[in-house]
């Protein structure tokens, strides 16, 4: 297949992106999905939001943040007053990991090195869009926006990272929100959640 190498000095416009990421050969996870998902969002946006990979719904539908995730993220943003559209929205890696369960397809966290093997495709996203914030939900996208695997999110969450010269607020994971067990439990850290997208908000004014 055609190799597709990605060079972070060469600057693509994220419009070029969704083709160019469909010939991505720099991991397996291509095999196993429908399409790879690139984010969503104006060029210019002051704000982007980086989740973990497509989940089921967004690897049919080629969207990120478009399942259940999503709604749970929609409602936060929303309660936030930020307007979905305003931000970028993608992912850590760009092709949904999943084993079969059944009929259904379980999602599987992605491996370091599919993390590491998507990364250039983040900081393409990252140079192209020059947000001035970025919220990186869950782990995965914390360590792939920082690039530091030492940082526990737990210890720096809604917290403000700088990270090359950028603002990095690192919150809980819409999904794991969603695999809490108890609702109160699930309801901190939906206002976890909602504090750092607040958060978020306040660094672009
Ligand atoms: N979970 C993510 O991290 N990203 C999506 O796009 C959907 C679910």
């Amino acid at each position: 297949g055609t190799q597709v190498r990605v060079e972070a000095a060469q600057a693509m416009p994220v419009r070029a992106l969704p083709s160019a990421l469909s010939q991505c050969r720099q991991c397996d996870l291509w095999r196993n999905a429908t399409q790879a998902v690139a984010g969503v969002g104006p060029a210019t946006a002051g704000l982007m939001l980086v989740g973990e990979q497509p989940g089921d719904q967004e690897d049919l539908i080629g969207v990120p943040f478009a399942g259940p995730a999503g709604k749970v993220l929609d409602r936060a943003m929303q309660d936030a007053g930020i307007a979905r559209d305003a931000a970028y929205l993608t992912n850590a890696v760009k092709h949904f990991k999943w084993e079969p369960r059944g009929k259904r397809r379980i999602h599987k966290t992605p491996a370091q090195r599919e993390v590491d093997a998507c990364n250039p495709w983040l900081r393409q996203e990252l140079a192209a869009v020059a947000p001035k914030v970025v919220v990186a939900l869950g782990s995965t996208a914390l360590r792939a926006v920082t690039g530091r695997r030492d940082l526990a999110l737990s210890a720096v969450q809604g917290q403000v990272l700088e990270v090359d010269g950028r603002l990095v607020v690192p919150t809980w994971h819409p999904s794991y929100v969603l695999r809490l067990p108890g609702r109160e439990e699930q309801d901190a850290a939906f206002q976890a959640m909602l504090a750092a997208l607040q958060t978020a908000k306040k660094l672009l004014e």
